[in-house]
C-alpha cells in the first residue's frame, strides 16, 4: 500500500522505504559486528504482529545467517495505549537457554511490553539479551529500559505503516507517517 492510498487518514510521512532500508542495514552490519564470534548462538526473537516487516528486512540485511523464532503478546489496553500488563499468546518454540537472544521489535513506546518480554527470557537462562528496535519514543517511555539498538527516535505521535497499526489496519503501508486526527478521535 502506497503513501497516497491512505488519502487524509495520513498526516506525514515519517520514513519512506528507502530511508528504512538504509537505516535497517546500518544496524545490521552493527549487530553483527557486535556478536563476532558468537554468531552461532545468536537467535532472533520478533515481537508479533508489528515486527514481521522488521524482521524481515532486518534479518536479509545481516551478512551471514542467523535463526529466528517469534513470540506473541498481548498487552490488555484500549485504543492507542499499552496497559504494560502482558501475557503471553504464542511463546518460542525454541530453548534459548546459553544462546544470545535478540529481540528484533517495531516500536519501543511506554517501554512496558519490551520491560516485561526481556525479563520473561531473562529468566530461562540465555546468555544474553538485548533489544533491536526501528522506532523508539523517548518522551513516552515509562520504564527504563536498555534498548541496546534503536533505529529511529521519534516524537510522541500516533504512527503507522511498515508493521505498525491502528486497529490492524495500514500495516502494510510501505512509509511510516503520522495518522491523521480525525482517525482515533
Ligand atoms: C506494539 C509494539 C510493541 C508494543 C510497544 O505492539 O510492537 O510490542 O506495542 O508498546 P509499549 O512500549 O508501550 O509497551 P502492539 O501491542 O500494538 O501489538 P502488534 O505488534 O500486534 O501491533
Amino acid at each position: 500500500m502506497e503513501a497516497e492510498h491512505m488519502g487524509a487518514d495520513l498526516q506525514d510521512i515519517l520514513f519512506t522505504e528507502e530511508q528504512i532500508q538504509e537505516r535497517l542495514a546500518e544496524l545490521a552490519q552493527q549487530v553483527w559486528a557486535d556478536y563476532e564470534g558468537v554468531h552461532d548462538k545468536l537467535l532472533l526473537v520478533g515481537v508479533l504482529k508489528g515486527a514481521v516487516l522488521v524482521m524481515a528486512d532486518f534479518m536479509r540485511a545481516l551478512p551471514g545467517s542467523a535463526p529466528i523464532d517469534f513470540l506473541a503478546v498481548s498487552s490488555y489496553g484500549s485504543g492507542t495505549k499499552s496497559s504494560g500488563v502482558v501475557r503471553i499468546l504464542k511463546d518460542l518454540d525454541a530453548d534459548i537457554t546459553g544462546r544470545h537472544v535478540l529481540i528484533v521489535e517495531d516500536i519501543i513506546d511506554s517501554g512496558l511490553t519490551l520491560s516485561w518480554i526481556k525479563t520473561n527470557l531473562l529468566s530461562r537462562g540465555p546468555a544474553s539479551v538485548e533489544i533491536c528496535t526501528l522506532l523508539r519514543k523517548p518522551e513516552s517511555l515509562k520504564v527504563e529500559i536498555d534498548v541496546r539498538y534503536v533505529g529511529f527516535d521519534i516524537p510522541s505521535a500516533f504512527v503507522v505503516g511498515y508493521g505498525l497499526d491502528f486497529d490492524e489496519q495500514y500495516r502494510n503501508l510501505r512509509v511510516i507517517g503520522t495518522l491523521a486526527t480525525h482517525v482515533y478521535s
